[in-house]
């Protein structure tokens, strides 16, 4: 039987154990966009995780909506992840990047000057988005022309090859939380009448296209990508989300993909784990709000092949330690989440036995 400690493979990832860490944005890095040294021993420190999938990083600067937050476009960006991967492979982890661009979900104020807010429909989300000069609406964006889709994929390749070139071991494409391939799948904020808007046959047909580009830039055993059905995140709404991710599911199932990342969060339109074991028949990560007893579980019983863990991973550096010897977990401190600089971020001692610092 298998445990949650044991080895896997999701595609041609390796990994040494069934506990990754699922991406979190922390807000951390440094001027033109660049992780820093923070980042090198936030990810070191967490390297005992099978599997670390990294914060949301942008393919490109128009993917960018946050402030603080990572690319994985220009040379010195590169050149910075690569003392990432380093010190996780020297601790024996294994390292993927999420790409993610944001789409509507952005302030042109986090942007650099005169890059564009775009989505697939010039609609406005509702919501606000913190900025170094406060809390402003979210840009209302230009709807992204028919013409200017391929060069759009292309930057997310082009991200997967500068993310190998790094060094990582694979990308997951972020389709969820209401970002750019959320936003084209979705009825709600997808009002296009080409062949990427209406049916769902044309709502999956952007994300379909990046998963095919990224595994012709990379190999699709290093591509996963990450869905949360029905998630209204980001005011993000669609009339059918078991139609359209059923659909999508079913036709990545034959890639060959590493895996499906699947946030399981609980929705009354739809039940997003029995839809995925219908529907999808490669490795699965699953998630949200998962305990360890359960993880155990979802193991064992062959349910999942491997479960992610966000939340336990901010306080618990070492959480697999922690797992594997029934060790207490520490909370984490809100007020420092999204706070610059190393407070909350690599100050999280690892679990204590008897005086010491576990081994
Ligand atoms: C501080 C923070 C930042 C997050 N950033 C991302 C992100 O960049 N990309 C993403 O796909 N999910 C992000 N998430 C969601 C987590 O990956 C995860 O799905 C969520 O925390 C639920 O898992 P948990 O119950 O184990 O915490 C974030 C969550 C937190 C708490």
């Amino acid at each position: 039987m298998t445990s949650l400690f044991d080895p896997g493979m999701l595609g041609d990832i390796q990994i040494a154990n069934r506990v990754v860490m699922a991406p979190m944005t922390r807000s951390r890095a440094g001027d033109g966009d660049v992780p820093t040294d923070l980042h090198v021993e936030y990810y070191r420190q967490r390297a005992g995780a099978g599997l670390i999938i990294t914060e949301g990083t942008q393919p490109s600067p128009a993917g960018k909506g946050y402030c603080r937050t990572p690319g994985i476009h220009s040379s010195s960006q590169i050149k910075a992840w690569r003392k990432v991967t380093d010190a996780v492979h020297a601790e024996g982890g294994k390292i993927v990047l999420q790409l993610m661009h944001v789409g509507r979900v952005a302030s042109h104020l986090n942007k650099a000057p005169g890059v564009e807010t775009i989505a697939p429909s010039a609609i406005q989300a509702a919501g606000e988005m913190f900025t170094e000069s406060g809390m402003v609406p979210l840009d209302t964006p230009r709807a992204i022309e028919t013409d200017e889709i391929p060069s759009i994929i292309e930057e997310y390749a082009s991200a997967a090859r500068n993310a190998v070139q790094a060094g990582f071991d694979g990308v997951e494409l972020h389709c969820t939380s209401g970002y750019l391939p959320a936003q084209f799948l979705s009825s709600g904020s997808n009002h296009r009448t080409d062949g990427y808007g209406g049916p769902a046959a044309n709502r999956i047909r952007f994300v379909v296209e990046t998963i095919q580009a990224l595994s012709r830039a990379i190999g699709s055993e290093r591509v996963g990508f990450r869905i949360c059905p029905g998630n209204p995140f980001n005011d993000i709404h669609d009339d059918d989300p078991v139609e359209t991710y059923g659909l999508l599911l079913k036709t990545l199932s034959p890639l060959g993909l590493a895996y499906l990342h699947l946030i399981d969060w609980p929705n009354p339109q739809i039940e997003s784990l029995p839809l995925a074991q219908s529907c999808w028949q490669g490795p699965l990560i699953l998630n949200e709000s998962i305990t360890l007893e359960r993880a155990k579980t979802l193991i064992s019983g062959k349910t999942a092949d491997a479960v992610s863990f966000g939340r336990p991973f901010i306080a618990n550096p070492d959480l697999v330690l922690r797992f594997r010897k029934g060790l207490p977990l520490a909370e984490f401190d809100p007020n420092t989440l999204y706070s610059p600089g190393p407070e909350g971020y690599v100050t999280y001692p690892p679990a204590e036995i008897g005086g010491g610092v576990a081994d």
